[in-house]
């Protein structure tokens, strides 16, 4: 298709704003889509996001639209809504010319709608604001019009829809193509295409999806990608309509896939540019590697199911180059694996994926940072949990990782909010305001204050409204101490972390408080100590169990007593025994939460 008819767009919105909805509606309209099939959401493909209703694969959908006789492609670019997948936010919106911005007509703009309104004007994109929802009884589509306008929009540009009955969908089909504008066409350049997506596949390795900026690309051709250097020829080419649909060639303007061959994610990676190989034309900016930031380990709950769990991080991490994994053991819980991640979302997705799809029931450690640690004789550490942090006789100096945090929020929740920030170890930087209601704050904070549960903290001071977008900046000097924990006298590795060092006592007593509440009672007495360098500094008891659970029950119902043991069993299996003392899985999650 000629550049001049192909029109490249994505929807950008708050969650829950519709943008799942509108996709479909297009693809109906469109006839991409049968009647039949439009019951189930076609965007979000995968079983678990369609559970959690979060976008987490970006893909693109292609799709004909005629105008007065002229057929036009336009390409469809999903985006995940989550801070933890930011790069591939931005990815997606470098291969687009134009976005919806996508408005929820009885919430009105909400921090997610500027957050992304924010990038996509950064990607220069032509932006088309929409108001949906409108045949919602609580709908308030004037509000929400004033709200955009003050975000710079002018009311005539506005659109009205419902993404749920269809209505004003055909007309913004229209608007699409009047209002975004065709890609650039440099067919006579040396080819180039952005990969924004990547995916594992048995048969044809990974496969990338593609924006060509230049040039051309066909079956067959031998290519190069510029950062990850791998060469290989293309498998196969096509687009996804939504189903998939082969073609020979891909030319500049245009989106679709490119069956690699290769067998590593981490040679096709998301930002890279493709090229043909014995040209080398420049790389298209703004490449970066995935790095991990949150590290966590996953130990089977079951040790006899090391291998299956050591399978199944194999197949994930073919499919998501930003997760990595490596080796561990540690002392009571026997051999796992340190696991990397973008963000807690993304580790509780892959944890969700080891139960469900792979059915290993794991334990998980807190949370850490990378530190890079300086020994007294100079060598260079890097540390990514407390259990291998050295004798502090060791240690010259400790670094942790440092952010800058945009935070929006309509501006009643400021107080509240800066609060927070400063119990966090935040330094403010400075303040904006976004329009009459709404601010952003902008503070530098380290990473670990952020990643366990500010967002939760975050959401819940500000009745849901206010939300983040971070991203690493430097490593800052910091002071801290391997915190350990004891339970019934045992040490329990996966509990251990660094904490603050002026904190220090204040921490050891928050968590053995914490962990009075959230391990059961036992039969015996149960002492829970936090200790630095051997020395205990804080402790709290459990106090045994006094009578039979069942015992209190009346007379001999036997059904009911069943019932009861059954829920204790049920409740067992999601146990872990250290010693003689059965701890929750859960616990070594939830013990970081503030
Ligand atoms: P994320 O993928 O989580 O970002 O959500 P989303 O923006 O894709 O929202 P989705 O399309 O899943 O819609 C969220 C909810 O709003 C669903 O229950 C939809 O049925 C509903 N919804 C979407 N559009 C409309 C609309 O125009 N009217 C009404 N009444 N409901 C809508």
């Amino acid at each position: 298709m000629k550049a001049e008819n192909i029109r490249n767009f994505c929807i950008i919105a708050h969650i829950d704003h519709g943008k799942s909805t509108l996709a479909d509606r297009l693809l109906e309209l469109t006839g991409s889509v049968r009647y039949e099939e439009k019951s189930k959401q076609v965007l979000d493909s995968m079983d678990l996001e369609k559970e959690r209703g979060i976008t987490i694969k970006l893909k693109a959908i292609r799709m004909k639209h005629k105008i007065d006789g002229l057929e036009y492609e336009l390409n469809l670019i999903d985006t995940p809504g989550h801070v933890d997948f930011g790069y591939e936010v931005s990815r997606s919106l470098a291969a687009c010319e134009g976005a919806l911005l996508l408005v929820d007509a009885s919430q009105g703009v909400q921090a997610q709608t500027i957050v992304n309104l924010e990038k996509a004007r950064h990607e220069g994109l032509k932006i088309l604001p929409v108001v949906n929802k409108i045949d919602l009884p609580s709908a308030e589509p004037e509000a929400c019009a004033i709200q955009l306008i003050e975000l710079g929009f002018k009311e005539e540009d506005i659109y009205y829809t419902s993404a749920k009955t269809g209505e004003g969908v055909d007309k913004l089909l229209s608007r699409i193509v009047t209002k975004i504008p065709a890609p650039e066409s440099h067919l006579n350049e040396p080819s180039r295409a952005l990969i924004f997506d990547s995916i594992y596949d048995d048969y044809r390795g990974v496969v990338a999806f593609v924006r060509v900026i230049d040039g051309s690309f066909k079956t067959n051709s031998k290519i190069k990608f510029i950062a990850s250097k791998a060469v290989t020829k293309i498998v196969e080419l096509g687009y996804l309509s939504p189903k998939e649909v082969l073609i020979d060639e891909i030319t500049a303007g245009e989106v679709g896939f490119i069956a690699t061959g290769l067998k590593q994610i981490n040679e096709v990676r998301v930002g890279d540019t493709i090229c043909l190989d014995g040209e080398s034309p420049k790389a298209i900016p703004g490449y970066k590697e995935p790095i991990p930031v949150v590290y966590l380990s996953f130990y089977p709950e079951d040790t006899s199911k090391y291998l299956d769990l050591r399978e199944a991080f194999e197949r994930l991490s073919l499919n998501d180059a930003a997760f990595t994994f490596e080796p561990e053991s540690i002392g009571s819980i026997g051999k796992g694996f340190r696991c990397g991640f973008l963000g807690l979302l993304h580790a509780d997705i892959i944890k969700e994926r080891v139960e469900r799809e792979f059915d290993v029931d794991v334990v998980t450690t807190s949370p850490s940072v990378r530190y890079l640690l300086t020994t007294t004789s100079n060598e260079e550490i890097e540390i990514k949990s407390a259990s291998e942090y050295p004798d502090v006789t060791y240690v010259k100096e400790v670094k942790e990782p440092w952010t800058q945090m945009s935070i929006y929020t309509p501006t009643n929740y400021m107080s509240a909010i800066m609060d927070l920030c400063k119990s966090r170890r935040a330094e403010y930087i400075s303040t904006e305001q976004m329009d009459t209601t709404r601010m952003k704050i902008i503070y530098d904070i380290p990473l670990i204050e952020i990643i366990v549960d500010f967002y939760d903290k975050l959401k819940s001071i500000s009745s849901g409204y206010a939300s983040i977008d971070y991203k690493l900046t430097d490593y800052r000097k910091t002071e801290v101490s391997r915190m350990d924990i004891l339970v019934a006298g045992e040490e329990i590795m996966p509990l251990s972390q660094l904490v603050q060092r002026h904190m220090s006592v204040a921490e050891g007593l928050r968590v053995v408080a914490k962990l009075k509440e959230l391990i059961p009672r036992q039969q015996f007495k149960v002492s829970l100590q936090a200790a630095i360098g051997g020395k205990i500094i804080a402790r709290e008891d459990i106090s045994p169990m006094r009578k039979d659970v069942t015992g209190y029950l009346y007379g001999g119902d036997i059904t009911r007593k069943m019932k009861l043991l059954e829920k204790q069993k049920k409740g067992k299996k999601r146990m872990k025994r250290f010693g003689s003392v059965d701890i929750p899985q859960d616990v070594f999650w939830k013990v970081m939460e503030k």
